[in-house]
């Protein structure tokens, strides 16, 4: 039975084709495995705040020396690398904003990159210290990149894919619907993205 990790960024609730195509990817997994449970964090509810210097502060403490100050601002990014370490499976829904994710994924992104907890420096150079999971990543996009003119700025899949493997979490499947603002794509691009999915 493993357990599912829904991320969720896109504002727009039932009309979000992110949440759509993640939720499609999320069915395909618990078709192979009916007891799997799911999370769901959304990310536009309670978003995370911008790194403050209390964040920062609280980040290059060593725990044990925690004031109640760092305790506080440290409480999100503890919960949310917990969540991550508590799940066999991450599903992100990322829709493309303005080249690249939305900033609420971009500030929980920011909390769970943690020097020493979830990934660290040794002489072979960096290591990621979230082994053993798997990520699937749902991205939609108003044109199109997987190919053709736009394809140099294919910023979202590599930079999610690197950070991720960054912190130890290397077995990545992107799923992408893209086109939705292409006039001859847009009817088809969810059903698109769905059909692509291999699991
Ligand atoms: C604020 C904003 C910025 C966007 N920027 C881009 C962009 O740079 N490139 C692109 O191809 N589509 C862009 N889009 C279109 C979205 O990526 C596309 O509609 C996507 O499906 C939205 O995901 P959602 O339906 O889950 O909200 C943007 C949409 C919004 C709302």
């Amino acid at each position: 039975m493993s357990k599912i990790l829904s991320i969720i960024s896109s504002p727009r609730g039932g009309a979000s084709n992110s949440i759509k195509l993640a939720n499609a990817i999320i069915e395909k997994l618990k078709e192979k495995d009916p007891a799997a449970t799911v999370q769901v964090k959304d990310l536009t509810k309670g978003p995370f705040p911008h790194l403050e210097e209390a964040h920062l502060n609280a980040f290059f403490t060593p725990a044990d020396q925690h004031t109640d100050e760092n305790k506080a601002a440290i409480k999100h990014s503890n919960e949310a690398i917990q969540e991550i370490m508590d799940a066999d499976i991450i599903v992100i829904g990322a829709p493309m904003y303005n080249f690249s994710i939305p900033s609420t994924l971009k500030a929980w992104i920011d909390h769970i990159c943690r020097a020493g907890i979830t990934f660290k420096y040794t002489e072979n150079g960096p290591q990621g210290l979230i082994t053993g999971k798997k990520v699937y990543i749902a991205i939609t996009t108003g044109g199109v990149y997987s190919e053709g003119p736009y394809k140099s700025a294919d910023f979202v899949a590599p930079y999610l894919k690197t950070l991720f493997g960054f912190i130890g979490m290397t077995d990545v499947t992107i799923v992408r619907a893209e086109g939705f603002s292409v006039p001859d794509l847009q009817a088809d691009a969810l059903n698109k993205g769905i059909e692509s999915i291999s699991i």
